[in-house]
């Protein structure tokens, strides 16, 4: 008889067993080629992301999430961006949600996690956890993390620590060990960024700094003592701005049915936007862009759609953006 089948229960401990994750393989110097050339200006944070997610992937025995990792930065430089970039580079579903939204008490958590027998809403799941059991190794974005109550925190520290979120109806266990769990945050932005330059070489002191960074910005101490590793976003600046913008601009002109040729983005349009958003100021982000770039060429845009045309360049002309066709 196997010493397993004599002393223990040998099918349960080999289900249990088959359901850890499997080690897996990934190319990061493809997975950072794939991300830098979407997320513009954020090459060390694209490298860092692809080297610590063929780590973690590589670890067979977890029992925790395959990483929580914290996304800092200013506004509009590509948090968000990168997360979905990432969902998609790995052919994982995105599970998105504003923490903005669940700031109160009370219900903020059964939205997420379910109602307990008995209360309204306990016949459906909650959001996460029917996220997670249909895919569980999906990317969990969880923007602006800091704003959410602290009920639900207290939820995702058993998702991260115990590797499984609990729905409340039904008392199921769903597993977190295959999920990547990425948190953003505008919180404590400039130390973080100076922090990063200072102690670039020094990753303990960095971490000691940062993490007395955000508890001062009002980060809850057990969520930053969970966290993996935190990235630091830079602002965006010179041509990385019109970097930003050319990419706006020709998925605007994809969204309306036409293409855009080569060399098709008349120079003076991006100047004319970046010295714009200079204007701003430093504040402005990347959808102040969006939105200039938008309110200057929509127009033209459908013209040239309703004329039939398929491939268009962008002119600037007499203080105005006009559509030409192209062959
Ligand atoms: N570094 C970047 N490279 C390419 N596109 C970018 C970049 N930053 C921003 N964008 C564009 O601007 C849009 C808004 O950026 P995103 O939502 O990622 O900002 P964010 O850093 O998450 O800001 P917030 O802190 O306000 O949530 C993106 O969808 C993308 O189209
Ligand atoms: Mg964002």
């Amino acid at each position: 008889m196997d010493i397993l089948d004599r002393l223990t229960n040998r099918a349960a401990l080999e289900a249990k067993l088959a359901g850890q994750p499997e080690a897996v393989f990934i190319d990061a110097e493809q997975l950072a080629i794939t991300l830098k050339s979407k997320v513009i200006g954020q090459d060390g944070v694209c490298d860092d992301m692809a080297a610590q997610i063929r780590r973690r992937l590589a670890l067979k025995q977890r029992g925790k999430p395959v990483g929580v990792f914290l996304l800092a930065g200013p506004p509009g430089t590509g948090k968000t961006y990168l997360a979905k970039c990432l969902s998609n580079a790995l052919q994982r579903k995105l599970l998105h949600f504003d923490m903005t939204q669940f700031s109160s008490g009370g219900h903020a958590a059964t939205q997420l996690f379910g109602s307990a027998k008995g209360y309204v809403g306990s016949d459906v799941y909650g959001k996460l956890t029917a996220g997670l059991r249909d895919a569980p190794d999906a990317v969990v974005l969880l923007d602006e993390i800091e704003k959410a109550h602290p009920d639900v925190h207290k939820n995702f520290l058993t998702a991260w620590n115990d590797g499984f979120v609990t729905e409340a109806s039904d008392g199921k266990q769903i597993s977190t060990t295959q999920a990547i769990f990425i948190l953003t945050t505008n919180a404590a932005t400039e130390a973080l960024q100076s922090f990063s330059d200072l102690h670039a070489n020094d990753p303990d002191e960095l971490r000691r700094t940062s993490a007395n960074a955000l508890r001062e910005s009002g980060f809850a101490p057990e969520i930053i003592n969970r966290i993996d590793r935190i990235f630091v976003f830079k602002p965006l600046s010179g041509l990385d701005v019109a970097r930003v913008t050319a990419l706006e601009i020709e998925a605007m002109i994809k969204g309306y049915g036409l293409d855009v040729s080569l060399g098709g983005i008349d120079p003076e349009l991006l100047f004319d936007m970046m010295r714009r958003q200079g204007r701003l100021g430093t504040a402005a982000s990347a959808r102040d862009l969006v939105r200039i770039a938008e309110e200057s060429i929509a127009d033209t845009l459908i013209e040239a759609k309703q004329k039939g045309f398929t491939r268009v360049a962008l002119v600037a002309e007499g203080g105005r953006v006009v559509a030409r066709a192209e062959s």
